[in-house]
């Protein structure tokens, strides 16, 4: 299979794909990354997809007169690239109607709380706030909404008494310590073994 990963910070995700197939190789893993996007220059996640050797693209929303132009430029530039898989990890825009028509049902996306709670761009901060006693990480399908589409996987995480010191920080890091396993091990299942899904249920087929 044929990933393309979208970034937009420090790509700890993109990092923990690109490591699974360094270790595991690409027929073993089931999937290759070949190519990394953005929506803005100079972040790590650009610079770890340049130190192995993997084509990037940016698309600046600023560049471009209107959302909907900067949307289709997003979906040819990742179509270039021909993706079997598209992996939202830590990718802060919302994708529109075109990316989605061309890569429907392709397109995953991780987040770090246990959705439908707290879904945003502050879902950390949001569930330490609330006082939930637990909150995570979800790995689902990109539909048209924000954060909506097919759950796949999640995992939990502990909320801490110590937690509220530094607004979520600590938290956080520790979702992405389980989101990392948990976006690997999805996009190598849903390579390797396939998928299908019904209506807001994912069955993975076993290979
Ligand atoms: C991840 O926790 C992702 O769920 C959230 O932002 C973080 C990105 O981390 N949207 P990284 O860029 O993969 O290190």
């Amino acid at each position: 299979r044929r990933l393309v990963v979208l970034v937009s910070g420090s790509g700890t995700n993109l990092q923990a794909l690109l490591d699974a197939v360094a270790e595991q190789g690409e027929e073993a893993y089931g999937a290759r990354i070949v190519a990394v996007g953005a929506d803005r220059d100079g972040i790590e996640g650009l610079e770890r997809a340049r130190r192995a050797g993997i084509p990037t693209f940016v698309c600046r929303v600023r560049d471009y007169a209107t959302r909907e132009e900067w949307d289709r430029a997003m979906a040819e530039a990742t179509a270039a690239h021909e993706p079997d898989l598209v992996v939202s990890a830590g990718f802060m825009k919302i994708v529109g109607k075109e990316f989605l028509a061309r890569f429907a049902g392709r397109v995953v996306n991780t987040h770090p709380a246990l959705l439908p709670s707290f879904p945003g761009t502050n879902g950390v901060r949001d569930a330490l706030a609330y006082g939930a006693k637990v909150t995570g990480c979800t790995v689902h399908f990109v539909d048209d909404g924000v954060d909506t589409g097919p759950i796949i996987a999640q995992g939990v995480v502990e909320v801490l008494d110590e937690d509220d010191a530094d607004g979520g920080a600590a938290l956080h890091e520790r979702i992405k310590e389980v989101e990392r396993r948990l976006l690997v091990d999805v996009v190598g299942r849903l390579s390797r073994d396939g998928y299908r899904i019904e209506g807001r249920k994912v069955r993975l087929q076993h290979g």
